[in-house]
């Protein structure tokens, strides 16, 4: 079969993507990274709607989402599918909107918040520590240990102490309208959402409770303190600059955007671990060395260079936000290919963490390659993504992600169960089927 015409960069034909339907489905970063290998640094697949490029040089990655981000923006099938759950929210919100928002939103992630996130970090991991202990020499699933822990701390960081009376029902609905998005992100084709299909119905059903709770969250939220984010938002809906809809899809997207990333990128590290005695060792003795018999605290975190670098290391293998999409705005060149108005540019954290190019051994889990001076190279590690439209929770995550393994590692010995843990590819890199260990107390 030759080439359809559309196609002016290399990658594969119809048949080979026919081929790898079950791969792309179910297995799309290891697909990708294959087609990256065979084809290099730009790979176009067989699409003639939208133009479809893979981009995997960090220079060229750099370029879309920093160099030239103008050029490069949000409306992608992605952002829409994700926006049917978050609406259009910080993180799916385009060009002057964003900007906005953002203006908006950023004075929220002040040094205090990280202070608090660290506080609810340690209250959160001591949950699961109380939680965990009593199951020593049982199988835990650390998974599902990890997705409370997060939920836990992104919805005290949200909506205040009393959370959990508050909001179950805004998470369980937000799990809830994110299952449809996953189910559609793995069918090509799916029906319009006004058709009442079961998923059509459940997203409904979803939004409506959403939209519900949020709405009580506001009215009761005139307490909640000016600088949290929730007060935050409802002192924008006082003065008249969001609309109830907006405050409802910015703390809608907080939400996703800060639960499962964070619990996949905490489940990765224990993951990788546990398959280290070394490492959990070398994790517990710089724990001990720090906080010596008490809490962690905030100033810790800049002397927790290790479990920094283990934490940095588990995203480098196994990025949360496995893949980031924007779309051509106008015709622009990338490593000498035109690339038409309207393309849709894929960027695969998991596969530029994986180029040989830039990282040596790059399956290897080592944590050392983040202890060194040497700094990567701009567009070579993007587990946050790069540019202006980068993560604005990165040090919140950082901040909650590293004092909680180095807590855990403290506490405990893992062993893995398992011989192979698989990675589901959903919203986020999930282990498929949990992440189950044995634990010993140290
Ligand atoms: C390990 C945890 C996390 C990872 C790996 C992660 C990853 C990312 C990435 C890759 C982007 C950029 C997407 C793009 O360019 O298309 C992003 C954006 C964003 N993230 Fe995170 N994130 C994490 C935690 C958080 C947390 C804790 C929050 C909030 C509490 C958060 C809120 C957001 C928001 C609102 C955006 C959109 C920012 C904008 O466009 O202005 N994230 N995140």
């Amino acid at each position: 079969m030759t080439k359809p015409p559309f196609m002016n960069a290399p990658g594969p034909e119809p048949a080979e993507m026919l081929s790898n339907f079950r791969n792309i489905r179910f297995a799309a970063p290891d697909f990708l990274g294959h087609m990256q290998q065979k084809y290099g640094d730009i790979v176009q697949f067989s699409i003639p709607k939208p133009l479809t490029y893979l981009v995997s040089d960090p220079t060229w990655v750099d370029y879309v989402l920093r160099v030239n981000a103008k050029n490069f923006g949000k409306a992608t099938i992605q952002y829409r599918t994700l926006a049917l759950v978050t609406g259009y929210g910080l993180l799916a919100a385009d060009s002057a909107a964003w900007r906005e928002q953002r203006k908006v939103v950023q004075p929220a992630f002040h040094h205090d918040l990280v202070a608090e996130v660290v506080s609810h970090s340690v209250a959160a991991t001591n949950e699961v520590i109380e939680n965990i202990s009593n199951k020593a020499n049982e199988v835990v699933d650390l998974d599902h240990e990890m997705m409370e822990l997060a939920l836990n701390v992104v919805g005290t960081s949200l909506f205040g102490a009393d959370f959990r009376n508050k909001s179950n029902k805004i998470v369980s609905a937000t799990l809830s309208g994110l299952d449809v998005v996953v189910s559609r992100a793995r069918t090509p084709i799916f029906p319009p959402n006004w058709l009442p299909t079961p998923l059509n119905l459940k997203l409904q059903r979803a939004n409506k409770v959403l939209t519900k709770a949020v709405d009580k969250v506001i009215d009761g939220a005139a307490s909640a303190p000016k600088n949290s984010i929730a007060g935050l938002l409802v002192e924008q809906l006082r003065i008249g600059s969001f609309n109830r809809k907006q405050v409802r899809d910015e703390l809608v997207t907080f939400i996703v955007a800060g639960h499962e990333t964070v619990a996949s990128a905490l489940s990765w590290a224990l993951h990788l671990i546990s398959r280290s005695p070394e490492i959990q060792q070398q994790l517990a003795d710089e724990a001990n060395r720090i906080y010596s018999g008490r809490n962690p605290e905030f100033n810790d975190y800049q002397n927790l260079v290790f479990a920094q670098a283990v934490f940095n290391e588990a995203m480098r293998l196994y990025p949360p936000a496995w893949i980031i999409t924007r779309a051509a705005i106008t015709d622009d060149v990338i490593a000498g290919i035109e690339i038409k108005a309207g393309s849709l540019i894929v960027i695969s954290p998991w596969v530029v963490h994986r180029n040989l190019a830039v990282w040596s051994n790059p399956e290897e889990f080592n944590p050392d390659r983040f202890l060194k001076d040497l700094k990567p190279i701009a567009g070579s590690f993007i587990p946050f993504g790069l540019g202006n439209r980068m993560c604005i929770g990165r040090d919140f995550a950082m901040f909650e992600g590293v004092t909680a393994l180095s807590m855990l590692a403290q506490r405990f010995e893992f062993t893995p169960t398992k011989q192979r843990v698989n990675p589901l590819p959903s919203v986020t890199v999930r282990p498929k089927s949990g992440l189950p260990m044995e634990i010993k107390i140290r």
